[in-house]
């Protein structure tokens, strides 16, 4: 699949045995700089030796590590191995690599290319598509950043054979998130669990896909993913949750839909954590303006819609 963008076609390809064959695609002639965390490298590094020109960074694994002293680090290697504009970086792990790694490549040397290899679910179906690269800055969720597309996107499933069980429920929450959106199928099928995991996350990389190429800058229908993220994000920072589950949390307590309940709850989500003091993180939310920001409205299952509203609606209704 191709994903066309104003600066850049995207090439997508969703199939089991990538990483086996990394090198199919892959230019021979390149150097590749591998951007990976601790935990993906442990699993994953043998498949790294096909490369003959290659160096790796291999950062700690985590949420914490999406900052800025990554970046300044992985560019001092850069420079001190001489990589140049004609190399490419590789980013192989989940949200946390993907974000910081296209970070990296969007501003090293004023812009090098970069190859996503998404080994998380969350980063197969979210994260590694649509070109929003960044880090998080003072406490506060993605604060710093650009818009920075990657040559190529391969998404391996069988990856995902290593990932534990709370970091695949935060990546099918991203797959809710999805289905609640736009696919009232999807919602039933996830609702009764009774789902190949290959034909979802193809699904939702052409949901993704159909959405980012539309509006590629985020002032229009790509606001609508921002569903669950004004609370999510908020109760990501405050509790350090994984990703997909705050924002799982943020979907039902910004619809208060029973519906949205009913799937999370199937899942396993526990709702008995208390929100209080969520305030501060609300109110540093990147997408207000001034005291506006735009929120999603699900009308049914499948269709929803973007409303102006205050900020202060989240913490005082
Ligand atoms: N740029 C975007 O459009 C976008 C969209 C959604 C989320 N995000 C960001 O993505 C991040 C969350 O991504 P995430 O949930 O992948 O978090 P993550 O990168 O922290 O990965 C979660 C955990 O799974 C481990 N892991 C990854 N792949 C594995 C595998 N195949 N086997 C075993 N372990 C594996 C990682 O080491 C980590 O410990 C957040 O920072 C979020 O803000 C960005």
């Amino acid at each position: 699949m191709k994903a066309v963008y104003q600066h850049q076609t995207v090439d997508i390809l969703v199939k089991e045995g990538i990483l086996s064959r990394l090198l199919e695609h892959l230019d021979p002639h390149r150097r590749y700089f591998i951007i990976t965390d601790q935990i993906v490298h442990h699993f994953y590094h043998d498949y790294l030796d096909q490369i003959q020109n290659h160096d790796v960074f291999i950062m700690m694994s985590g949420e914490e590590q999406k900052n800025m002293d990554s970046i300044l680090q992985i560019c001092k290697e850069m420079l001190t191995k001489n990589y140049d504009r004609s190399d490419c970086i590789i980013a192989l792990g989940g949200g946390v690599v993907i974000d910081t790694a296209g970070f990296v490549a969007s501003i090293y040397k004023r812009g090098i290319d970069y190859i996503n290899i998404p080994t998380s679910l969350m980063a197969q179906v979210d994260s590694s598509i649509g070109g929003k690269v960044g880090i998080n800055y003072l406490g506060y969720k993605n604060q710093l950043g650009s818009f920075y597309h990657p040559l190529k996107i391969l998404i391996d499933p069988l990856v995902l054979s290593t990932l534990n069980k709370q970091e695949m429920t935060s990546g099918m929450c991203e797959v809710m998130k999805y289905a609640i959106l736009f696919d009232c199928d999807m919602y039933d099928a996830l609702l009764h669990h009774q789902y190949q995991l290959m034909e979802l996350i193809r699904k939702c990389v052409l949901y993704k896909v159909e959405v980012t190429t539309t509006d590629e800058r985020d002032v229009g229908k790509r606001q609508l993913l921002n569903f669950g993220h004004t609370i999510g994000h908020a109760i990501e920072a405050k509790y350090q949750l994984p990703h997909g589950i705050s924002i799982a949390y943020g979907m039902y307590y910004e619809s208060r839909r029973q519906d949205v309940l009913d799937l999370l709850l199937s899942y396993g989500l526990d709702f008995s954590i208390s929100f209080d003091g969520l305030e501060e993180y609300i109110l540093k939310d990147k997408k207000r303006i001034k005291d506006q920001i735009m929120q999603v409205k699900i009308l049914d299952i499948g269709k929803a819609i973007l409303v102006e509203g205050d900020i202060h609606d989240y913490f005082t209704e």
